[in-house]
């Protein structure tokens, strides 16, 4: 069965709009993890918009599932993450001025800088996963990373119009079989909604989703607990068996 690892990054969003302490990040994602979330992720970023270094210490030491730490190439992180020690690292492109991560990453433009950065957290046990457009060029130049994993970035075709969203598709279904046979772990996220996550569970290479927006979104409604429950139910129903 694919797994659903939920991103708590807008708990802490909603926090920081009054710069107080509630809601905590951290409750959520023990709700998530009791509604059967099997991991948690969170985004570490340089200008520390809403996960801060508090945030990822305190989720490291109560959570029980895969704990996914994303982030940027940065030194700075790169170095509390080697002493977090993260089940997983999710390597993302990051811009200051971008609201969210709005494309995959160019491992195959900087394959040197990626290696050494693989090598340094396998090193401390810590998996890594980059974060990619559904590309053969990238698949393989994560492989030559020695990545475990790739998370193929899904904005496209979550924000596709009834013209392409085929043609978007298609692009992550042939990805997910080379990085398949390639002997990579797959995940799929960005922009994965209720509705739309229904044919990405007819892949049957992907393993996981790492979904934030919708579920936070509609955890405003009905509670995390629920709203994490809700969605594994639609993977649950919408997955080959
Ligand atoms: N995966 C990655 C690598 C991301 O950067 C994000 C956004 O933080 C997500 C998944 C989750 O995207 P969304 O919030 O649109 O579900």
């Amino acid at each position: 069965m694919k797994t659903l690892n939920v991103n708590i990054d807008h708990v802490a969003t909603v926090r920081e709009a009054r710069a107080g302490k509630e809601p905590d990040p951290v409750s959520a994602a023990l709700s998530a993890e009791s509604a059967g979330a099997k991991g948690i992720v969170c985004h570490l970023r340089e200008d520390r918009r809403h996960i801060n270094d508090r945030d990822v210490q305190n989720l490291r030491e109560v959570i029980q599932s895969k704990l996914d730490l994303e982030m940027a190439a940065n030194e700075e992180i790169i170095k509390i993450a080697l002493n977090l020690k993260p089940d997983l690292v999710t390597i993302v492109p990051e811009g200051r001025m971008e609201l969210t991560t709005e494309g995959g990453l160019d491992v195959a433009g900087n394959t040197e800088k990626f290696k050494s950065l693989t090598d340094r957290m396998h090193s401390k046990g810590i998996e890594v996963s980059f974060f990619v457009e559904p590309d053969k060029k990238q698949i393989e130049a994560s492989l030559s990373c020695s990545a475990d994993m790739v998370e193929f970035h899904t904005g496209n075709f979550a924000n596709a119009n009834d013209e392409n969203i085929e043609k978007e598709l298609k692009k992550i279904i042939s990805a997910s079989k080379i990085a398949f046979n390639s002997g990579l772990k797959i995940a799929a996220g960005h922009g994965i909604n209720y509705l739309n996550i229904r044919p990405l569970c007819l892949i049957p290479e992907i393993g996981e989703f790492s979904i934030g927006h919708s579920i936070i979104s509609r955890a405003i409604y009905v509670g995390i607990e629920i709203a994490t429950r809700e969605m594994i139910e639609v993977i649950s129903k919408s997955s080959i068996k």
